[in-house]
């Protein structure tokens, strides 16, 4: 990619021109709606310059004015310059453009003859001319004219009559918060007083058959509301809140002031189409964009460098949400789980960038793993390294001195520093500074001392050859050998490459559980055997690293499996059947004991070992090891699944749901033992989606599930979120010789449509996740993806440069496969006129 594309943090200049009002006029049309804006501009005090461009593609000029005097632009593709006055004035434009058309779903497009926006980041160039940057905030009204029953913008109602509508939203924004949807939908309506006593409206719009998927997302809207008041003082500033559905959406859902739009995978469920992961996750996402209204639209980012300010928060903010509301410790668990499958794949690869990034092509490229669940974990470690009470003076200092405001990342670090009077200078390097850091540990006991002397090393990053030292927040604890805490969880704070700390007065050598609820995203080296691995299984008070030592013995047997042929360890075996079979601990906690490490991470393991991964042979590891484990287990299993069937009608709540999952994952290995009898039970016997799905997983797997397949189409063949799983599971349940076959078969389907970004994803986000499958060694699954790939750019490019991360390890594997991959890579690169979001994505996987 030329470096004349990037643009950079460092070249940030403040908006010439600020605006006070937009006033915003669409008359609907699929091929062509005309936008006319009204908008208020006046000089910026803090800029120099008085050179007036703004913002504009795919736009048809129609006309063009300022303060009522015609005018003629300079139009480029990007946007237009004008001769504008040092003073304030009023520019006046109409546009046409192409919603029907619009496939790459920015902008305002249309979705199932419904029309919707998507604005953030760069989307409102599409629609009109403006400066189409966060820093600029105006209040914003808006006219819509359609011939259609249900027309929404932001902010309030004002007026409105027969195939027209008026809003007015008081709360300057920025453009990328901006939002229009008309279409027949109905309204699920509900209400939330406020702490303050204030009556707010609630909506969830949907098309006319999803009216009965509603009921659970308003729950959690109103849970999240209220939340955030008990927990960040945080009350709704509008008399209404509205959320829509839209079945075609490139990612998870936008939180548009006072008219969330949803990926209706995110909002809709009901318990016969939706899971119990469906459910958690659905109600996390509310909260996500429900909690966005104070950080990110009350408190914006001043560009879109500082993406993580407002990113990394919410993403912090929801998961102590759904910590609160479920389990603190499985919620914690799987957000680690999610990190090192996602994010430390991404920081130890080629797609390497800090969690705010100083430069980029396209903005779009940087809705990443870094920027979200890193950025959170830098939220969480700087709660954890100033105390709780520090954290919440700090926030509400930081809501009232930047309430209105575009603020960076600096601003944030400010609030905490003028808080606590501590110097942050170090700790932005977890802001500025790429790659996950390595933490090295040993240990020494002599005269009733106990040492830990850590060691921190970065590796080098794209661009970042040198790394400094980290702050680094260790959450420690030390329990004897018979299991009793003598020393309770301290964070030590670890400032320089080499430190060491002591424990004094210890009778005898502790047991040290080290990085306790992973207070900090780092990869620990511990030289610790299976031995103490499985004592702390069994004993450590602290569950997340419970499981984490049992996940690292399951790592080391599954090492010594693979590379030197070893047998399953019977020790891995017993103490994983100790806590299986411990009814006192919590069913979802037992749940994620029981599960293995993704083959993913086994593969990255083995890469940072010096060992070059063979997905073959991590999968017949993986295998031989569940095999293994139900062998093991084969007298507990059917007491197990039939101790924790959950009788009664069903509720996706944590109890109730936790444990499903431990029935479902003893039902897997189960399935090894019976021939899927049970499955095939469990799936005749379903009531919710939950159970089918899980028994039809389990017979897909163990090549029992045709007649089930064929099956859950016909019942399910009206609902497009539940015939999304059942392409995605046909994938996933794949052995790995069938995957890319499977695949492929299935983008011949009937139902398949590569527009629909839900539907290319359950098909090739199951391949790019099907690791055997995916790099089957004749290079097979690379070249489907690619030819893929390749059609959908010029439809969605933003969705076709998200999938092709899925190529971002190819460095890991053998020659052979290196080889396949890179050409794969260097063909999708050829492709004439590639969009620059592929383009700069692959170019950076190559480079
Ligand atoms: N801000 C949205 C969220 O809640 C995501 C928007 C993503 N948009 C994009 N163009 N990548 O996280
Ligand atoms: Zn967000």
């Amino acid at each position: 990619m030329p470096d004349s594309q990037k643009i950079y943090l460092k070249d940030y200049t403040p908006p010439a021109y600020l605006v006070d009002t937009v006033h915003l006029t669409f008359k609907l049309s699929p091929n062509a709606t005309r936008v006319n804006s009204k908008i208020r501009f006046r000089p910026n005090p803090d800029s120099d310059s008085r050179d007036f461009f703004v913002h504009g593609e795919h736009l048809t000029l129609i006309r063009a004015a300022i303060d009522g005097q015609e005018c003629s632009p300079v139009v480029t593709d990007k946007g237009l310059t004008a001769q504008a006055p040092d003073a304030p004035f009023t520019w006046e434009a109409e546009v046409e453009i192409n919603p029907q058309d619009n496939t790459a779903l920015e902008g305002l497009y249309m979705s199932n003859g419904m029309y919707c926006t998507q604005c953030e980041a760069e989307g409102f160039r599409r629609i009109t001319y403006y400066p189409d940057r966060p820093d600029v905030m105006a209040t914003f009204t808006v006219r819509i004219e359609g011939d259609l029953p249900v027309l929404l913008s932001n902010g309030n109602p004002t007026a409105s009559g027969d195939g027209w509508a008026e809003w007015h939203d008081p709360w300057p924004k920025p453009s990328y918060l901006f939002a229009l949807v008309a279409g027949d939908l109905r309204n699920h309506p509900d209400s939330f007083t406020t702490k303050s006593g204030r009556k707010v409206d609630l909506n969830i719009w949907v098309r006319p058959d999803d009216i009965d998927k509603c009921a659970f997302g308003m729950e959690a809207l109103k849970k999240s509301m209220k939340w955030d008041e008990d927990v960040y003082g945080r009350e709704y500033d509008l008399d209404l809140f509205n959320i829509v559905a839209v079945d075609d959406f490139n990612m998870g859902a936008m939180e548009n002031k006072g008219l969330n739009i949803f990926n209706s995978s995110c909002v809709l469920a009901s318990p016969e189409t939706a899971t119990d992961a469906n459910f958690e996750r659905i109600e996390a996402i509310i909260a996500h964009e429900y909690f966005h209204n104070w950080t990110g639209n009350r408190i914006t980012c001043r560009d879109w460098f500082q993406l993580c300010l407002k990113e990394g928060l919410t993403v912090y903010r929801d998961s102590q949400f759904t910590s609160d509301v479920r389990s603190r410790a499985v919620k914690r668990i799987s957000d680690v789980d999610g990190l090192r499958a996602v994010q430390f794949r991404e920081d130890n690869g080629p797609l390497a960038h800090p969690v705010r990034p100083d430069s980029f092509v396209e903005i779009n490229n940087f809705y990443t793993a870094t920027v979200y669940e890193k950025g959170a974990e830098v939220v969480g470690m700087l709660k954890r390294l100033v105390g709780d009470d520090a954290y919440a003076q700090a926030l509400d200092l930081y809501f009232e001195r930047h309430d209105g405001q575009a603020v960076t990342i600096e601003d944030w670090l400010k609030v905490f520093e003028d808080t606590t009077g501590r110097d942050l200078g170090q700790f932005m390097r977890w802001y500025s500074q790429a790659g996950t850091p390595r933490l090295t540990v040993t240990d020494d006991f002599k005269d009733s001392t106990y040492t830990l002397n850590f060691k921190q090393y970065t590796p080098p990053t794209p661009g970042q050859d040198v790394k400094q030292p980290q702050v680094i927040p260790i959450a420690v604890g030390l329990l004897t050998p018979n299991g009793d805490e003598v020393q309770e969880t301290v964070v030590l704070e670890m400032t320089k490459p080499e430190q060491s700390f002591e424990f004094k007065g210890l009778s005898s050598r502790p047991v040290p559980s080290i990085l306790r609820e992973f207070s900090a995203p780092v990869i620990l080296e511990q030289d610790t055997d299976n031995e103490t691995r499985a004592f702390l299984m069994a004993h450590d008070t602290d569950p997340f690293n419970r499981r984490e030592s049992g996940n690292a013995l399951a790592r080391d047997v599954l090492r010594r499996m693979i590379t030197d042929g070893a047998a399953p360890d019977p020790m891995y075996l017993e103490a994983k059947a100790k806590i299986l079979t411990d009814e006192a601990l919590d069913p979802a906690f037992r749940a994620l004991v029981m599960s293995l490490p993704t083959q993913e991470e086994l593969a990255q393991m083995l890469f940072d070992t010096g060992h070059t991964p063979d997905p073959e042979a991590i999968f017949n590891a993986t295998q031989t090891l569940a095999q293994a484990s139900a062998e093991r287990l084969k007298q507990d299993l059917p007491r197990i699944y039939a101790a924790h069937q959950v009788k009664g009608p069903y509720s996706p709540d944590a109890g109730p749901a936790g444990h499903r999952v431990l029935a479902n994952s003893a039902l897997w290995l189960l399935s090894r033992l019976d021939g899927c009898k049970q499955a095939q039970a469990q799936y005749d016997a379903a009531d919710n989606m939950t159970q089918q799905i899980s028994a039809l997983g389990c017979l897909q797997y163990f090549d029992h599930g045709a007649d089930a397949t064929q099956a859950f189409y016909d019942q399910w063949r009206h609902d497009r979120l539940v015939i999304d799983k059942w392409f995605a599971m046909q994938v996933s349940n794949t052995r790995p010789d069938q995957t890319v076959a499977t695949a492929q078969a299935l983008t011949e389907h009937a139902d398949f449509d590569m527009k629909n970004p839900n539907r290319f994803r359950a098909v090739f986000g199951a391949l790019a996740w099907h690791h055997a499958g995916f790099h089957q060694a004749d290079g097979a699954g690379y070249r489907l993806l690619a030819d893929w790939l390749i059609k959908l750019d010029p439809v969605n490019p933003q969705t076709t440069a998200r999938m092709s991360t899925a190529f971002q390890s190819w460095r890991r594997y053998d020659e052979g496969r290196q080889a396949l991959m890179r050409a794969e890579l260097e063909r999708i690169m050829s492709t004439p006129d590639l969009s620059g979001d592929t383009g700069e994505m692959v170019g950076r996987i190559l480079e």
